[in-house]
């Protein structure tokens, strides 16, 4: 038959993204040579390096460039040289945001032969996912410093969030069609609507509305603080977690180091409507502390792979792929981060091996 060939961009960007990439590209071509698919990839040199020759983050048409992939595989973004707010709003939060990725979907797997901290993970099945508001609360970019008007000493900033009654619909409602495909339909809503009056509790009011559409999937509510204790304490109840983008951003980090580390994450930002790329990433950074050392966990990286290949059209190769990164873990082929010796090749090379 006709051979399908999947255009990905790949922005590596900065530190152990450029590692981590560079294994996940090495998986999946070893994954497509043995199906009937190919990638046909396209490498952008986007990232601080880049900034610092041409005082841009990425190119100024980067959007258009990018527009016509089928999918963006991402590494991370972030180095000293550059200021993050920066580097964040410059590479990685320009492309969510211009491609519309309202859905930041971010699975917390336990894997076998990876330790967790939870003494409870040894005997209790434990899976979950944090679905992130991506394009606006907290992090819409609202507000402003205002140093000239006050002064030295006396200045005042002030960072507004921005919730919409239809950016909470779509992002509540992404939640419950995903827990309905799952083995234990339940939706939990992360708010902080005690203190915060307005736009969480328009939120809270949305999840409400569609909640009750959905009589085929149980839900609960959730203020953040508590639920930060949920995640350590009772992390059985959990299955499908909605959450502001702040909130689950610092959710998603704890659940991946409940799972073992943060370089386990995988995660995938999504324009649900492909009107436009999406883009496919670890949930870890550029990591700088042991960038250029080839040391770097791939799996965050190569599970992100795996959900692209879901995005793709290919979930039984997603799942092929899923199924060898279990089986790299359970062979005891693990990372410094994971108490391990193996580097970033070593395990993209036992991945590839555990393909079958
Ligand atoms: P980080 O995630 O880069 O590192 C936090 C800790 O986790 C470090 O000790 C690091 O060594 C470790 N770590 C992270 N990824 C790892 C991996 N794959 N394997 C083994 N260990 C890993 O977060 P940090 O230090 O707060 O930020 C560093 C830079 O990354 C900053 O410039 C920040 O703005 C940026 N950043 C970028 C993100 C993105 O592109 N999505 C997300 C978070 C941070
Ligand atoms: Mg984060």
């Amino acid at each position: 038959g006709a051979m399908k060939t999947f255009r990905i961009a790949a922005v590596p960007a900065d530190g152990v993204g450029r590692e981590v990439v560079a294994a996940g590209r090495e998986v999946l071509d070893a994954l497509a040579s043995a199906g009937d698919f190919a990638f046909d990839w396209a490498e952008f040199d986007w990232g601080c390096d880049y900034y610092q020759r041409t005082g841009r983050m990425m190119a100024e048409d980067g959007l258009d460039q990018l527009k016509a992939f089928d999918a963006v595989y991402f590494g991370a973004v972030g180095w000293p040289s550059v200021p993050d707010h920066v580097s964040l709003w410059g590479l990685r939060l320009a492309v969510c945001q211009g491609f519309d990725q309202w859905a930041n979907v971010r699975p917390v797997r336990f894997l076998p032969g990876v330790t967790s901290p939870l003494r409870k993970a040894d005997h209790v099945p434990l899976d979950w996912v944090v679905v992130r508001e991506n394009s606006e609360g907290e992090y819409a970019g609202l507000g402003g410093r205002n140093l000239a008007a006050r002064g030295p000493g006396s200045e005042v900033a002030v960072q507004s969030s921005l919730f919409t009654e239809a950016g909470c619909e779509r992002i509540i409602r992404y939640a419950f069609e995903l827990a309905a495909t799952r083995e234990r339909k339940h939706v939990t809503s992360v708010t902080k609507s005690n203190a915060q009056q307005f736009g969480m509790v328009l939120w809270d009011d949305v999840f409400r509305r569609v909640a009750a559409e959905y009589p085929h999937v149980d839900s609960d509510s959730c203020l953040v603080d508590a639920m930060a204790a949920r995640f350590v304490l009772r992390p059985e109840e959990l299955s499908v977690v909605v959450a502001s983008n702040l909130h689950a951003d610092i959710l998603s980090d704890l659940g991946s180091a409940l799972a073992g580390s943060l370089g386990l994450a995988a995660s995938a930002n999504l324009n649900p409507e492909r009107r436009f790329p999406s883009m496919f990433e670890p949930v870890h950074g550029s990591a700088p502390d042991i960038a250029g050392q080839g040391i770097a966990n791939p799996i965050g990286a190569i599970g992100s792979a795996a959900l692209m290949l879901d995005h793709l059209g290919l979930p039984d190769e997603a799942a092929r792929l899923e199924r060898a990164i279990e089986a790299t873990t359970a062979a005891g082929v693990l990372p410094r981060d994971l108490g391990g010796t193996a580097s970033t090749k070593e395990i993209a090379l036992a991945v590839i091996d555990s393909l079958g």
